[in-house]
This record gives C-alpha cells, structure tokens and sequence, in this order.
C-alpha cells in the first residue's frame, strides 16, 4: 500500500501493563501488513514517533508502547478524539511464507505486541503458528492472549522466572523446537525484540537451519532515511571491512537473519 500522511483521532488509550499503553487510532482506509510500521506525531514534540502495529483493518489499527521518555509520557496522556497525524505504511514488512507451513513467532518486551498482527495474518494463510513471548517479568507479558487466540501454543518466559520458563525467548524457542519440527512442514522464525535477542536467534536458526526474519527496533530520528541514525550492519563480500551500513527505517525493519553482521 503506497504511504499516506494522514490526520488521525485516538479512539482509545489505555494502560496494558506497567509502563505500557495501548493506543487505537482512526486508520482511513490505510492497512498494515505485518511488520510494516508508522510515524505518529506527539502534541508539543518536533519529531514523529515510529511504532510497529499490533492490529489493523481499514477502520482502525492498535498499538503498544511503552513509556521511555517525554514524548511517550505525553502520547499516554491523550484523551479520546486527541487528533495527531500519521504517515503510513512504512517499511518492507515480513515475508509472507507458503501457506499451511509452520511459524515460529519470537518477541522480546515492546517487540512483541507487532508478531500479534503476524500471528493473525498466518493465520489466513492456514500457517501453524508457535509464539514465543519475553519479558522481563510477569507483569510486563504483553498480548498472550491475542497470540493464544492465533497460536498452536504460546511459550512464555521471563527474565525473574515469575511467569512460565525462567530464561530468555531463546530458550523459549529451544523449549518448543522438536514440536514445531514434528509438524513436518517448511518452519520459518519471525522475531522482534531487542538486538541480543535477536543475536541469539540468528545463531540459533543457522545452527538448526531455520530460515529467520528479524525485525530491528533500532531508534530512529528522521524514520525515512535521511539521517542515517539507524542503522545496523550488513554483511558485504566486496567491501573491505566485511560489512555495509544499512537504514533500519528505509531498507528494513526486516531483515533475513543471514544478512546481519554481528560485531
Ligand atoms: Fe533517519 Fe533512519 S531514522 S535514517
């Protein structure tokens, strides 16, 4: 879908856990596939605020954020009818895979809310869904119960061990692995969350052979490429250093696993 800039109403904006909000917000017509994201402007702030939806149709999406700083501290103060503005579509978004094949979804704290949308997406197309959900207590586990509704199972760990396996999404992952492959079909990883989790999937997928989408949270300035505050590195074969820098904001937030450079 060709990106819109758009004036949008908050339909509502509730808290979800400690320290994060869910946002719903007037859409327009303009609908999400997984793993694309948006800029949101916040009242009083300069730069717009990107974030990675968790639902979406044409009347409305959903997202969850997490309260860091001033900016989101003033977005989880909006009332009802606030009106903001919205530039969406952005981003290239996850890969559909062959349907009836088997996902494995991985999130890690604010990452996880997006693999939501995914997780209904596959659904469609008839994929046998695993989700992984990280974070770093009990209190913070975010969407299990949309990942339940379009999951064949849903794993939780967490950081203190206070809600399902104590440990990190990788071992998550590692906890459901022999099942997912028992499925017999073509397996994919889609992940989003922070980059060490991400680290720890990528070593994970070459070694089982498991092809894996990453999804980078880097921060993001500009958020359409002009900057270059985003960006991550990518392995080269021509360059000299082995690796070339690219924007996670213009030619991500998606990335194959393989791709990545890990320092
Ligand atoms: Fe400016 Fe990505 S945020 S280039």
């Amino acid at each position: 879908m060709k990106k819109q800039d758009f004036k949008s109403k908050v339909i509502s904006n509730i808290k979800v856990a400690d320290n994060f909000f869910r946002m719903e917000l007037e859409s327009k017509g303009v609908e999400f596939s997984a793993g694309e994201f948006f800029q949101v402007s916040v009242p009083t702030h300069t730069l717009r605020r990107p974030f990675a939806p968790s639902y979406s149709d044409s009347e409305k999406f959903a997202y969850t954020y997490q309260v860091v700083g001033e900016g989101t501290d003033k977005l989880s103060t909006l009332p009802v009818g606030t009106e903001v503005s919205v530039l969406a579509p952005l981003g290239n978004g996850f890969t559909k895979p062959t349907p009836n094949s088997t996902a494995i979804l991985v999130g890690g704290g604010c990452g996880t809310p997006s693999l939501a949308l995914l997780a209904s997406q596959l659904q469609a197309l008839k994929v046998t869904t695993y989700s992984v959900i990280g974070a770093r207590s009990s209190c913070t586990v975010l969407e299990e119960g949309s990942l339940n509704k379009f999951s064949k199972k849903v794993v939780v760990t967490t950081d203190d061990g206070s809600s399902g396996i104590k440990g990190h999404s990788v071992n998550g992952v590692e906890s459901i692995l022999s099942e997912a492959r028992a499925e017999g079909t073509e397996i994919n990883i889609y992940a989003c969350g922070p980059a060490p989790m991400l680290r720890g999937l990528s070593i994970l997928a070459k070694t089982e052979g498991i092809n894996a989408e990453l999804s980078f949270e880097e921060r993001m300035a500009c958020g359409f490429g002009a900057c270059m505050g985003c960006v991550i590195k990518i392995n080269s074969e021509t360059a000299e250093t082995g690796f070339v820098f690219k924007r996670v904001c213009h030619d991500g937030p998606v990335f194959n696993s393989t791709e990545i450079y890990w320092d």
